[in-house]
């Protein structure tokens, strides 16, 4: 019921989110992927519906319950998201890019099964599209930009990189080293950055995590 009462803050707004993972085919029964859920991305657009929003989901293969009241469209690679995302992006006033999506594909997709010899095997690959950079580059006016970044080391300085080479309003990062966050489980430690402002919301579930984000969102846009 709470959930039902809460304030319709984002009322009128159009969110696209992403979320999940892709998967990119070597042959018929192979595929290379990550470890993404899909969770963070899946509380964002649930949190961004129950708050009035007008939402898309465009999500990677997952095992989570589709949300109710939120346009899902599945896809499965980095291309066709690209697809779904830019073809979605012009009516967007919020777009946040939560998936995790493969910086790489194989280069050839066998039509067979790729039987094993002796010998190692190597796989030619080839860069995927940045959804995101090109959304950055092709922003429409009063959009705004969010992006996540998975970070190992560095993670601060890295993110601040992606924030301005993909010319995003906002940038979540995440450390895979930090203790309660990552991959798969339900909490999360997320740093909101934009050019001006820094601020580490520390352990939370993620979606709280998601609620936080778009408190954030909702004011750089100076709607609050
Ligand atoms: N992203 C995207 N399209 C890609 C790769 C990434 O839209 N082909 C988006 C992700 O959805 C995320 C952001 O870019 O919002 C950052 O992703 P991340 O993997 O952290 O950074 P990359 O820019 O891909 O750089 P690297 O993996 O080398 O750290
Ligand atoms: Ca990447």
């Amino acid at each position: 019921l709470r959930e039902i009462a809460r304030e319709k803050d984002m009322k009128g707004l159009h969110v696209l989110v992403t979320a999940g993972p892709t998967q990119e085919s070597v042959d018929p029964v192979r595929y290379i992927t990550n470890h993404s859920t899909g969770k963070m991305g899946y509380a964002i657009a649930k949190v961004c519906m129950q708050r009035g929003a007008d939402v898309t989901l465009v999500t990677g293969p997952t095992s989570i319950e589709k949300p109710h009241f939120v346009n899902v469209v599945p896809i499965t690679t980095a291309r066709e998201m690209f697809e779904e995302v830019t073809g979605r992006a012009e009516e967007q006033d919020i777009i946040i890019k939560a998936a995790a999506v493969a910086d790489y594909r194989p280069r050839y997709v066998s039509d067979e099964k790729v039987k094993k010899k002796d010998d190692d095997l190597a796989l030619e690959m080839e860069r995927t599209d940045d959804i995101l950079a090109y959304l950055g580059a092709h922003k429409t006016k009063d959009q705004f930009l969010c992006g996540f970044s998975m970070e190992t080391e560095n993670m601060l300085e890295n993110s601040r990189k992606k924030l301005k080479k993909k010319n995003l309003d906002m940038i979540i990062a995440n450390s895979l080293k930090m203790e309660g966050a990552g991959f798969g489980g339900n909490t999360n430690v997320v740093t909101v950055i934009t050019e001006d402002f820094e601020k580490e919301l520390g352990k939370l579930t993620k979606e709280e995590t998601a609620d936080r984000i778009l408190d954030q969102i909702l004011a750089q846009r100076g709607e609050v």
